[in-house]
Parts: structure tokens; sequence; C-alpha cells
């Protein structure tokens, strides 16, 4: 894979030469905005900024009140069609303003005190990256499981007809950093369960210069941003590859959990349990 990089200002132009195809695929890299919907509580009511996760536009986002989710997922879908909006937006599903401000604030506080017990993580494509599993006890496990969380993220993944068919996921939640250095390779996740699960990854802080990219597998465009505190990323294992720029400045901070369609294990759940050193 050949990879050439140009700047424009605020957008960075990557064009990928893959195979003896020779598919031009462009990266376009939006630092700071991630191009995503803006709330009525970052205008105060005033008209609401719809761009999608890598710039395309809907005007779904263009309420003058607080988006809801389903919207946030209109956002990311432009190319229409059937199935649930996580479908149509070809793989990975970004959602701001996730939790309710004072859910949010408190998940912050939990995880800064989390931050005494991270330790090195051992996953083979992360490169420097810190984590903890998140006792279930704690307010933040509490708040990814919650019922609502997957009652809201089911109509989004799955669809009206589907949308009741997501539970939490057996496997503990967690809690990481990207300090510099920080970063993880182009992969797809392990299904762990019969059906592939969703990966949800939840945004906690953000000071960092790292993006999230990832490809839709059906055109070959590859996509990316920044991810702003209290917003969530969707993708579904074995679904759109995706990686974790390297942070150059600043820290990312993220709680991970997993949403299902059932609790049926694939023998990759057991390689799975063991991922941080003590
Ligand atoms: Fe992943």
């Amino acid at each position: 894979m050949r990879m050439m990089s140009r700047r424009f200002g605020a957008v960075t132009r990557v064009e990928t030469t893959r195979g003896t195809r020779a598919r031009a695929v462009r990266v376009e890299t939006m630092r700071g905005s991630f191009g995503a919907a803006e709330t009525s509580r970052a205008t105060s009511g005033g008209r609401a900024r719809g761009e999608n996760y890598g710039g395309r536009r809907d005007a779904a986002t263009r309420a003058a009140r607080r988006p809801n989710a389903s919207e946030y997922a209109a956002a990311t879908t432009s190319k229409g069609g059937g199935g649930s909006a996580f479908e149509r937006a070809g793989g990975l599903l970004y959602v701001r303003n996730f939790f309710e401000p004072e859910t949010y604030e408190r998940v912050a506080k939990e995880c800064a005190k989390l931050r005494e017990s991270v330790t090195a993580e051992n996953r083979a494509c992360a490169r420097h990256r810190l984590g903890v599993m998140v006792p279930m006890d704690n307010f933040v496990h509490e708040a990814c499981v919650a019922s609502s969380v997957a009652e809201r993220l089911g109509t989004l993944l799955l669809g009206e007809e589907n949308d009741g068919d997501l539970v939490a996921g057996d496997v503990p939640v967690e809690f990481r950093i990207y300090p510099v250095g920080g970063s993880m390779d182009w992969h797809k996740d392990v299904a762990l369960y019969s059906k592939p699960q969703f990966e949800i990854v939840f945004t906690v802080t953000n000071t960092s210069d790292s993006t999230t990219e990832w490809e839709d597998e059906r055109t070959g465009m590859r996509y990316g941003g920044w991810t702003e505190p209290n917003s969530v990323i969707v993708v579904r294992a074995d679904g759109a590859p995706h990686r974790v720029t390297a942070v150059t400045r600043g820290e990312r901070s993220i709680v991970k959990f997993v949403l299902t369609q059932t609790l049926e294990k694939t023998d990759d759940f057991f390689d799975n349990l063991l991922t941080y050193t003590h």
C-alpha cells in the first residue's frame, strides 16, 4: 500500500493505491470538528449544523432543537436505501452528546479515578495503550450497560423492527488511555459472539491530535476524524476496518463496551479475556 499525504489547511488528503487495481482512495481527515452535527447545547437553540464523520452533509441534522440520536445517525447516511442507520452509514456510526450532561460528568469523574489503575495493554494491534477493566459496581459500568443505552442504540444499529434485540455483552467494560505514541493499526474487531457484536467506543476526554479512521468496504472510501468528549463511535466486529492514528500531542481516553444480539460465544471470546498486564 502506498500512501501520499498532502495538506490543505485543516484537511489532510491521503491517496492510497492498493494491489494491482490501482484504486485511488481519498481520505479526508477533519481535525477539530469531526464534521458531525452541532447540538442546540452548542448553538443555544439556533440552527444546528450537520456534516457527517468525514464530511458528507445531510439535511436531517439541520434541526433547530437538540438533535436526537437518530438524527445524528441520519447525518452519517448519505446513500439512502434500506436497513438501519448503521448499515446505511457503511459500517461506522458516530453519535455526539451520547450521555446526558450529568451522566457524562459522573462518568468522566469516575474515569479520572480509574486512571490510577491502568496498565499496559497486550492486544497486538494497539501500541502504547493503557487500560483497565471497569469494575461491575462502578458507575461507568452501570451507565454503559443500562438497558436505555441498548434500546437507544438498537434502533440505530438494527433498525426499527429489531431494536429490542440488543443486550450488553458479557465482557468487561474497559477504560483506555491513548497517551503520546498511542495508536491502533488497521484492524477488524474479532467476533466474540456467533452474531458479531457491536463495539462501542465512548470518548471521555480528548486533548489529542489523534483521529479515528475507517473504511466503507462497499466503496473503498476512507473517512475519519477527531472524536469529541461525550461521543460514541460504533463499529461491528468483522465489519468495517478502522484504525486510530498515533497521538503526537495531548491524550485521548475512552470507555469501550459491547452490545450484542446473542450471548452465544465463539472460541475467540475465551482468547480475548487476558488483555492487560498486572
Ligand atoms: Fe477496533
